[in-house]
């Protein structure tokens, strides 16, 4: 299946389950792997990465999304997640918010479980609406800009 905006979401849905088995899940035995599309039509994939003072767990989206500001891209089209969960997992709360800090005109969440083979897509404005953003608290800023 392919979406009305290029989104070539059978090839990403592979490329998530790729590296489901890297995902470091040892407390929550919940894996979850994402990858953002760029609007250059790049891919950056992220795992979830648990840690045995649990609140210092990181989501996968946010991995991913951290990996693609690395290579110097910050316009997102889409996100594919993947859990070997059975329903296919919403992105949480955490990760909506910083995914809206990078939309554009909207972005695509596409999620898919890899136990039950169900899939789910939603617009990030459905799932955020009301974003609190940037221009809320623009001020004058005393930093050289790079
Ligand atoms: N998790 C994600 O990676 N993404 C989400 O959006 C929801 C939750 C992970 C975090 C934790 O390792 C596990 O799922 C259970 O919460």
């Amino acid at each position: 299946m392919v979406f009305a905006v290029e989104i070539p979401i059978d090839k990403l849905i592979k490329d998530v389950e790729k590296v489901l088995p890297n995902s470091y899940a040892p407390y929550s035995g919940i894996h979850v792997t994402a990858a953002v599309l760029t609007s250059k039509g790049n891919v950056y994939l992220g795992v979830n990465v648990e840690n045995a003072s649990y609140g210092l767990t990181i989501c996968a989206e946010r991995v991913a999304i951290a990996s693609a500001i690395t290579n110097g891209e910050k316009e997102f089209t889409a996100i594919v997640i993947a859990s070997n969960t059975d329903e296919p997992l919403p992105p949480c709360g955490a990760c909506r918010q910083v995914l809206a800090e990078f939309v554009n005109n909207d972005i695509v969440i596409i999620s898919h479980s890899v136990n039950t083979k169900k899939s789910k897509i939603w617009r990030l404005s459905e799932l955020l609406p009301h974003t609190f953003k940037s221009i809320y608290i623009k001020k004058p800023s005393n930093h050289k800009p790079i």
